[in-house]
C-alpha cells in the first residue's frame, strides 16, 4: 500500500469574483492511478494546475509529501516541478525548431541529468515509445500521436514521482489515444503516480480510483481494481456510476 503523495484540503480557487472551487478535499495515493473525470468547465484543469503547483490557491492547503506547496516561493516550485513532476497536455507544446530526440534530452538537461544520461535514457525512451523512425525529425515533420509520444518521453525522462496528464488524447484519434494510455499505464505499473484529468470514459477506464468533480466539487469517487487486472466488470462498473452521476 502506497503512501500519500499529493493532499489538498480545503481548496477554494477564485479568478476575481468567480469561485470555481468551492473547497476540495483530495488525496493522492503514491502508486495510483488516479483519475479526476467530470465536463468541460467542472475545474478539473485549475485542480490539476493547484495539486502540481503551478498555481496557487485562493485558501486551502495542499501538500506534496510533507512539504506544504500551497506556501512554497516560485523558486521552490520551479525545481520541485522540474524534478519530481512531469506534465503532458493536450498541446504537446514541443520546441519546433529542435528534433523530436532534442526535445526529449533538452528536458533532461533542465532536469538535472548529464549529457550522458540525457542521450541514453532518450535512447532508451525512443526506443520504448517506438519513435525511432522519427527522432530526427522536427515536431512539424511527424504525426499527432507521434508528437504526444514524444511529449510522454520528455515528460518523464527525470523519472518524475508523479505525472500529471491533462487531456493527453484530447486531439489523437482512437489508436493513438489508445497508445498514449497505454504508455501511461506502462509507467504507472513501473510505480510512477498518474494523475489524469479527463471527460473521457476510454481514458477513466485506465485508473484504479476516478473521482468526479462537478461545479468546483468533488461529487463521486469509485475505486477499481487495476488495469492489467482487466476485470469483466470494469466498464460497466464505470457506466452505472456515471449514471448515478448523472453523467
Ligand atoms: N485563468 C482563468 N481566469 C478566469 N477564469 C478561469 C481561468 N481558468 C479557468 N477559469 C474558469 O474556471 C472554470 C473551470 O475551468 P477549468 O478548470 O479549465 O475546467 P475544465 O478543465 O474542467 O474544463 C471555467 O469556468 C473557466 O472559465
Ligand atoms: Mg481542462
Amino acid at each position: 500500500m502506497g503512501s500519500r503523495i499529493l493532499y489538498g484540503k480545503n481548496i477554494i480557487k477564485k479568478f476575481g469574483d468567480s469561485e470555481v472551487l468551492h473547497g476540495v478535499d483530495v488525496e493522492i495515493t503514491e502508486g495510483d492511478f488516479t483519475v479526476v473525470m467530470g465536463s468541460s468547465g467542472s475545474g478539473k484543469s485549475t485542480l490539476l494546475y493547484l495539486l502540481s503547483g503551478m498555481d496557487k490557491p485562493s485558501d486551502g492547503e495542499i501538500f506534496y509529501r510533507d512539504s506544504e506547496i500551497s506556501k512554497a516561493s516560485e523558486k521552490e516550485l520551479t525545481h520541485l516541478r522540474a524534478s519530481q513532476f512531469g506534465f503532458v497536455f493536450q498541446r504537446t507544446h514541443l520546441i519546433g525548431n529542435l528534433t523530436v530526440s532534442e526535445n526529449i534530452r533538452m528536458a533532461g538537461l533542465i532536469g538535472g541529468l548529464s549529457e550522458k544520461e540525457c542521450k541514453s535514457k532518450a535512447a532508451e525512451l525512443i526506443r520504448k515509445m517506438n519513435l525511432e523512425k522519427v527522432e530526427d525529425h522536427l515536431p512539424s515533420e511527424v504525426s499527432g500521436g507521434e508528437a504526444q509520444r514524444t511529449a510522454v518521453a520528455r515528460a518523464v525522462i527525470n523519472r518524475p514521482a508523479v505525472i500529471f496528464a491533462d487531456e493527453p488524447t484530447g486531439a489523437l484519434n482512437r489508436a493513438n489515444s489508445t497508445e498514449v494510455l497505454n504508455l501511461l499505464t506502462m509507467l504507472n505499473e513501473n510505480g510512477q503516480t498518474v494523475l489524469l484529468v479527463t471527460h473521457d470514459r476510454e481514458s477513466a477506464l485506465r485508473g484504479n480510483r476516478v473521482l468526479y468533480l462537478d461545479d468546483g466539487r468533488i461529487t463521486g469517487e469509485l475505486s477499481l481494481s487495476n488495469y492489467a487486472g482487466k476485470d469483466a466488470g470494469r466498464e460497466e462498473k464505470l457506466a452505472d456510476w456515471l449514471e448515478g452521476l448523472r453523467w
